[in-house]
């Protein structure tokens, strides 16, 4: 059963996001299926009571548990949630907000101490991407520095920035080739992400070291999300 995980980005409201969590949980309650995550925008974070392997995490922290960091959440407000999962070095916050590998790998160690599950996210730009695989692997060794790979909480994400939010997905070949070289280097669970629907992904899930997926803009609709997951549930 694939992992399957939906990144609001900067959608949906408090009152929306109740809605989705409900409708996802109420799901998830009967029908047996691996982690399902849900990253709302900081401001619909709550305390949701869900099914145990329903996880709701936050898009970004900053990696102190208080203080004076205008316009960031620390610890402290995650906790008010139970939040313990986070989604680090998502190409967003790396190419649109200029987050460095040293902020990222700062913020790992410090979400690491503290036990958070961890979706860390790497992924080449599209100059990159045409340079060929070796450049996209050698690429891809720099979003690693500062990362501990064996970390028991980390889940691996693969989002070619030239894939996200644009409808281009990867061709198999392209994920396959990506995740095999992965998998060598970390044992953990590999999602795929990028221009993922419900088009397509059945047949990404069942790719050779693709341990499920991170879904962006084709999640945002509760039903399709569902749907999603209900295609998936028996791979
Ligand atoms: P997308 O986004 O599904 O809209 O391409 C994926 C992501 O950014 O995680």
């Amino acid at each position: 059963m694939p992992i399957i995980a939906a990144n609001f980005k900067t959608n949906h409201t408090r009152s929306s996001t109740a809605k989705y969590v409900s409708l996802v949980n109420n799901y998830l309650k009967t029908n047996s299926t691996s982690d399902v995550y849900i990253f709302p925008t900081a401001t619909s974070l709550d305390y949701f009571e869900t099914v145990a392997n329903l996880h709701i995490g936050a898009q970004n922290a900053y990696a102190t548990q208080n203080g004076s960091f205008t316009g960031e959440i620390g610890t402290e407000q995650l906790d008010e949630f139970h939040i313990k999962t986070i989604l680090i070095g998502h190409s967003e916050r790396r190419h649109i907000l200029g987050e460095t590998q040293e902020m990222i790998a700062q913020k790992f160690q410090y979400f690491k101490a503290l036990g958070y599950r961890i979706i860390y996210c790497v992924g080449e730009p599209l100059e990159i991407k045409e340079s060929g695989l070796d450049a996209t692997l050698q690429y891809m060794q720099t979003q690693f520095e500062g990362i501990d790979l064996s970390y028991e909480n980390l889940v691996v994400a693969y989002e070619p920035v030239w894939a996200i939010g644009t409808g281009v997905t990867a061709t198999n070949d392209d994920i396959v080739n990506v995740h095999q070289a992965l998998k060598q280097q970390c044992s953990k669970p590999l999602l795929y992400g990028g221009s993922v629907k419900l088009g397509n992904v059945e047949s990404i899930c069942q790719l050779e070291g693709v341990d499920g997926v991170l879904i962006g803009t084709a999640s945002w609709v509760a039903e399709d999300f569902i749907k999603i997951i209900e295609n998936t549930k028996e791979l």
